[in-house]
């Protein structure tokens, strides 16, 4: 296990609210080498390290707060230095790291894309991606496929596949990583996977969040390539994968791949009917009015997506993969939702064919992780004419012994460790942005315009039939 970490982003968003913590977390647990330092690095001055220590504690109260243990927070950064200086520039970085490359580090670059290149090649000057260490991107991995592209090439020269890591937090997420347990532990579930017993698989991220404070980075990106290019078709790819021989990282990143590749593309004629982007506007989120989102001039991206996605191969011909994100919503929800068909002939009068639930798996990510399995079921009446058929939940979620890991700290640990299987190869990155720009590009061509929704609703009234009946009310599955 590596015993050193270079942070980028060190004074960013991210390392107070996620990375930080999920450290200390580690370090209490003492999962983490006995020796473990971190080397923090970024852009703005701090007097000394115990300035930076003081500055970073302050934030991590206000973002993580009891997600961050205090203790082991205080002795992991008596272990952290800081350095600052310029990311762009490789050789005054190369020349301003102190980090001895002896056993190997890992790198981690909590930046903006546009800094990988140049700080990889700084780390390269250095000696700091010498065989045995390590490289981690946190996402997204460029702007589009040509952006990506250029990094992925640029990166090879730096350091090998091998030793790369690309984080998608959503894959340290303990339920997502059930979702192969349960597609691949179980005959019952196998057995009907695919277009002959699912009507559709429903895939919702629903945000009361802003984009308060990210406009910057927002305003480039927008919901479809801050979340769908990434965490959401992860999630599809472990639904809709074939079966992999073996668990190791390259036979299961070889299945998702297939899946990247089966999406169809969209087009400017099939933009308008299968999908839609919405931007959100003043409103009531929990009671609280907000404001609308503010585009920096000259942007026009979208704050919420509907998506029909369509796989087109033998399991999933004709089943539609419904993909929501949005912010601003009514309720922070994360989940999934696959509906199986109805059964062939419906011999019950209460509730009579048309309102009959069907059958249903429901994984939820947020505000809970749990699972359930939505199965008919009936208590007998007291006569045969009485007996009534009702949904019932079976719960499939395994109780935590002890506090959830967040998702950031399984994934230092696999990367500290060199574990890939949870980490995304450059051909998948690549993949999924290919289907994001045939979205973009339709989106342009059919001229398809942000709608408005207010803050606090389900997103534009055209998006319904996009969101899952437990939520848009619509009986979709008969
Ligand atoms: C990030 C996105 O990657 O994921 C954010 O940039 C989003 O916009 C976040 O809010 C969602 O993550 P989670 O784990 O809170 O669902």
């Amino acid at each position: 296990m590596h015993e050193q970490l270079v942070l980028f982003g060190a004074t960013g968003d991210l390392a107070a609210g996620q990375v930080v913590p999920a450290l200390a977390n580690l370090l209490r647990d003492r999962l983490l080498p006995a020796n473990f330092r971190i080397h923090a690095v970024g852009k703005t001055r701090f007097e000394s390290d115990a300035a930076f220590h003081q500055w970073l504690s302050e934030r991590i109260a206000r973002r993580a707060g009891d997600a961050c243990d205090a203790d082991a927070l205080r002795e992991l950064l008596a272990r952290t230095t800081y350095t600052s200086v310029d990311l762009s520039q490789p050789e005054t970085l190369a020349a301003t790291l102190k980090v001895d490359p002896r056993g190997g580090v890992l790198s981690y670059l909590a930046v903006p894309p546009d800094l990988f290149v140049p700080i990889a090649q700084g780390l390269k000057l250095a000696g700091l991606l010498e065989e045995p260490s390590r490289l981690m991107l946190e996402k997204p991995i460029g702007s589009d496929l040509a952006s990506a592209r250029a990094i992925n090439a640029a990166i090879a020269t730096c350091v090998p596949e091998a030793r790369v890591f690309r984080l998608d937090h959503y894959l340290g997420k303990a339920t997502v990583q059930n979702l192969l347990a349960l597609r691949f532990g179980n005959t019952l579930l196998e057995a009907v996977w695919s277009r002959r017993w699912i009507e559709r698989v429903d895939l919702l991220v629903a945000e009361t969040a802003g984009v308060d404070g990210r406009e910057q980075y927002y305003s480039r990106y927008g919901a479809l390539r801050d979340m769908v290019q990434n965490h959401m078709l992860q999630m599809l790819c472990l639904i809709a994968m074939e079966p992999p021989a073996a668990m190791d990282a390259d036979t299961v990143r070889d299945q998702k791949l297939m899946v990247l590749r089966a999406l169809r593309p969209f087009t400017t004629a099939m933009a308008p009917g299968e999908s839609v982007r919405g931007v959100y506007q003043a409103g009531v989120v929990g009671a609280q009015p907000v404001g609308g989102f503010n585009q920096l001039e000259g942007q026009s991206v979208e704050t919420f997506v509907a998506l029909r996605a369509h796989i087109d191969n033998w399991r999933w011909a004709g089943v539609p993969f419904n993909l929501v994100h949005g912010k601003r919503l009514a309720t922070r929800s994360t989940q999934i939702v696959v509906t199986f068909k109805p059964v062939s002939h419906w011999l019950f009068e209460k509730p009579n064919r048309q309102q009959a639930a069907p059958n249903r798996l429901l994984v939820r990510l947020q505000p809970e992780e749990n699972i359930e399995l939505q199965l008919m079921s009936s208590l007998a009446g007291p006569e045969w004419g009485a007996m009534e058929l009702q949904s019932l939940p079976l719960n499939l979620s395994v109780a935590p012994t002890r506090r959830r890991r967040i998702a950031y700290e399984r994934l230092f640990l696999d990367a500290l460790n060199g574990r890939h299987a949870l980490f995304v190869r450059d051909d998948e990155v690549e993949a999924a942005w290919k289907w994001i720009d045939s979205i973009a590009d339709a989106w342009r061509g059919a001229d398809c315009a942000l709608q408005p929704y207010p803050a606090g609703s389900w997103g534009p009234q055209t998006a319904m039939p996009f969101l899952p009946s437990a939520i848009s009310g619509v009986a979709h599955a008969k």
